[in-house]
């Protein structure tokens, strides 16, 4: 096959070729549909945001937006996908703006309008979130009534968090977003979420020598694996993605994993929790509904909800980024990976995982299906996350907690970092510093002293490397300060 069939605003576009690497943003836009834009090319803008019907959380299906420069056409094979242009047409009336856009044209959420098509698909997408508002009813009257991060409306402002407008000023467009009511029971896209979403299809897209496969079982995925040396599998491609558009990486085969069954179940036993490695971001936060508090920690502070839709905890893994913000977390959880290849599976705790920058113990025919989490949860956890914005950034240090103290002192520690050497890392000397000793400001201290100079922090562009010593010390501080406070 040339061609993945896409079903586009209800009608399958007759593109002609699209190879492997096509991203879906660039077929969309080779069939006319340039209501989409490219931005940056790298997941930061937004301009790209589309609509993707994705197995829904609390509905058959969820309306989920994703960065459409990021992903392979190929990837979208046999799904269904809403763009700004489709929003207006798949409206109750079928003839009038969407609300949410007629709510962005009244409110002057819209100037230049380069940005505009990606809001409208980020904003569509909250509208149509099944827990955003209880029932059927008219908007609110007064959004400026609102200023903080959720509306009246129960519109979350962080459904934008990834969508950049350089002309409009935000106020407006938030205004839209505490304007918009819920969907009338005759909204066809509304309707859609009570039937199923489309199920993955088995596809073959070659062109050029180059082959993207979505296999239908993970043993056949593990034999493709093991059969194509080089390969390169990809779930939410957030990674793979910037690679292609960036750095101008192909591979010559392309293995699509992220809706393998197996990868996708979350699944609580009576000692641990189990993650599957394709579940994306938002899925795990949204099925886990605040159980392990240090992941609802992390995945506000983890990129923006655009990224979230499509990044998943293999991915993150896989990437292997000493910054990257998962790993810490699931070190100070004392997680563990489970590896799969086309025998059998292994265990491997995750502390003993990285072998260097971007190095690990799984070998190339493996791939990550799950991560495991013992349980019970140590009780006193924190995630920092220091970076030069508040949301939407690349940590300069990242430290995860978890620490179980009982009548005052130290009972257990595990303390994960990121962003201090080569690859994430226990902060060991730390842990062994503060385990059985009393939790007060002394030992908070000394403790502080010795988690400064764990790892070795680089000097670059985002800090220095004085800087990431001291954040560390200063991060165990305002854990203590931050328990002391609860306490009182
Ligand atoms: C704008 C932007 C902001 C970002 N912000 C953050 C951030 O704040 N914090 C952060 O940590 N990261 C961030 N990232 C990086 C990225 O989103 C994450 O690393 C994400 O978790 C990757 O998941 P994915 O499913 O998209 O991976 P993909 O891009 O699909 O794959 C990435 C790599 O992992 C491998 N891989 C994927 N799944 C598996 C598996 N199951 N087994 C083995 N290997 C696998 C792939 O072969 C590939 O090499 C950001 C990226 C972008 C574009
Ligand atoms: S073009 Fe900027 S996020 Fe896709
Ligand atoms: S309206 Fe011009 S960039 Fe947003």
């Amino acid at each position: 096959m040339v061609a993945p069939r896409i079903t586009v605003n209800g009608k399958v576009p007759p593109i002609s070729a699209a190879g492997p690497h096509m991203t879906f943003l660039d077929f969309l836009r080779e069939n006319g549909l340039t209501g989409s834009k490219e931005g940056c090319a790298e997941g930061e803008c937004g301009a790209c945001s589309i609509m993707v019907a994705r197995p829904g959380v609390h509905r058959p299906t969820d309306w989920v937006a994703i960065n459409s420069c990021l992903v392979p056409a190929a990837a979208l094979d046999g799904q269904e996908i809403v763009t700004a242009e489709g929003l207006g047409a798949m409206s109750a009336a079928g003839t009038e703006l969407h609300p949410v856009q007629q709510e962005m044209a009244v409110r002057g959420g819209s100037q230049c309008g380069y940005c505009t098509p990606g809001f409208i698909c980020s904003m569509a997408a909250e509208y149509y979130r099944p827990d955003r508002c209880g029932g059927v009813g008219p908007a609110d009257p007064e959004p400026e009534a609102s200023a903080g991060e959720h509306g009246p409306n129960g519109f979350d402002l962080h459904a934008l968090s990834g969508n950049l407008c350089r002309c409009t000023g935000y106020r407006p467009i938030r205004d839209a977003a505490f304007a918009v009511g819920a969907p009338s029971g005759s909204d066809p896209l509304a309707r859609r979420r009570e039937q199923a979403p489309p199920a993955p299809v088995a596809t073959e897209v070659a062109r050029e020598g180059r082959i993207f496969r979505r296999p239908e079982t993970l043993p056949e995925a593990l034999r493709l694996l093991r059969d194509h040396p080089g390969a390169v599998a990809v779930a939410g491609c957030t990674d793979w993605g910037v690679e292609v558009n960036i750095r101008a990486q192909r591979a010559d085969y392309v293995i699509a994993i992220d809706r393998l069954p197996e990868l996708r179940e979350l699944r609580v036993e009576s000692d641990h929790l189990e993650i599957g490695a394709a579940l994306s971001l938002t899925e795990i936060e949204r099925r886990l509904d605040g159980r392990v508090p240090l992941l609802s920690e992390l995945f506000p502070q983890f990129a923006s909800r655009l990224i979230r839709n499509g990044a998943t905890l293999g991915g993150n893994l896989g990437t292997g980024s000493p910054i990257g913000d998962g790993t810490p977390v699931l070190l100070a959880l004392g997680a563990s990976v489970l590896l799969a290849d086309a025998d059998g599976e292994r265990e491997v705790d995750l502390a003993g995982y990285f072998t260097g920058y971007r190095r690990s113990v799984r070998r190339p025919d493996e791939l990550i299906r799950a991560v495991r989490i013992p349980l019970p949860l140590s009780p006193v956890t924190a995630f920092h996350k220091i970076a030069k914005r508040r949301f939407d950034d690349i940590s300069s240090v990242a430290v995860a907690f978890a620490l179980d103290i009982a009548d005052g002192s130290v009972r257990a520690a595990r303390i994960g970092l990121g962003g201090v050497a080569a690859t994430a890392i226990r902060a060991r000397e730390t842990e062994a510093a503060l385990l059985g000793r009393p939790w007060s400001a002394a030992t908070v201290d000394a403790a502080a002293q010795v988690l400064r100079s764990e790892g070795t922090p680089l000097t670059d562009h985002r800090a220095s490397a004085e800087y990431r010593s001291a954040m560390l010390g200063e991060s165990l501080r305002k854990l203590y300060a931050h328990t002391i406070e609860v306490q009182s």
